[in-house]
């Protein structure tokens, strides 16, 4: 089976304002000069820049997306934001079940199956975060919990074209640490099975990213291992260089 093209993401959290655009302009423009020729690149910027950023890359091959979305398409939901609003504003994806979310609003697996599936229903591609905090992963407990975050919050139907499953150890999101090789590799390849069992043949054309302290100088190691077909990069995505630097680690 041939390998899922590379997916190379980045989550901006609550980082920039207008003055930041020029950072999404001098990526984009990267883009078309064909620098991050044979992968697919997305940036996720906070709300506010969604739609200018949109605009700036309208029918370019850079991907503007959302770092969440409210499972309803509109309502009495103040504060949220429906993937159907995030489409109409031009992003092409949306980040659900961030760790983050997680942990600050009280997300459930259940409340990210249903955001995942809000995405599915806009047209936009979910980037679903999955990962063991330090305690779980010092009792041995990644591979139970990745697998109960999988089975619960990845919709029985997701095609492999709606969906990108992120490995983001909480431990190692702005840590400086990453997991060893071996243990990103174990993780990835049990995520591949675990897909294969819940989606059958569609589940290996999913693209498993890699998120936690993703530089230039660790980004083609990490992008070397097997069933790695990207990363999600937090900080190290804010300027243009430095996430062109890790898109370009890859070769
Ligand atoms: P850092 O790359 O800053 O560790 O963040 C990772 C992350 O949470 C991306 O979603």
């Amino acid at each position: 089976m041939a390998r899922p093209r590379p997916l190379l993401a980045g989550n901006w959290k609550m980082h920039g304002t207008r003055g930041s655009l020029g950072e999404i302009a001098a990526l984009r423009d990267a883009v078309t000069a064909g620098r991050t020729r044979g992968t697919d690149v997305l940036v996720c910027p906070p709300f506010t820049l969604v739609m200018a950023a949109a605009e700036l890359c309208a029918g370019t091959g850079l991907t503007i997306g959302g770092q969440d979305c409210d499972p309803q398409p509109s309502g009495a939901a103040t504060g949220d934001v429906s993937a159907e609003m995030l489409r109409d504003a031009g992003a092409g994806a949306v980040i659900v079940g961030h760790s983050e979310r997680r942990a600050n609003h009280g997300e459930t697996d259940e409340t990210v199956r249903a955001k995942a599936e809000a995405a599915a229903r806009a047209g936009l591609m979910a980037v679903l975060c999955v990962g063991e905090t330090r305690a779980e992963h010092d009792r041995g407990e990644t591979l139970r919990v990745i697998g109960r975050q999988i089975d619960e919050s990845v919709p029985p139907g997701a095609r492999a074209a709606g969906l990108a499953l992120a490995y983001e150890p909480v431990w190692a999101i702005g840590t400086g640490l990453v997991p060893s090789p071996e243990a990103i590799g174990e993780v990835h390849a049990f995520m591949r099975r675990r897909l294969a069992s819940l989606l059958g043949p569609e589940g290996a054309g999913v693209r498993l990213l890699y998120g936690g302290s993703v530089k230039p100088d660790n980004a083609a190691e990490v992008m070397g291992i097997a069933d790695v077909d990207g990363v999600l990069v937090g900080g190290a995505s804010l300027t243009a260089d430095e996430f062109l630097a890790i898109v370009e680690a890859k070769r």
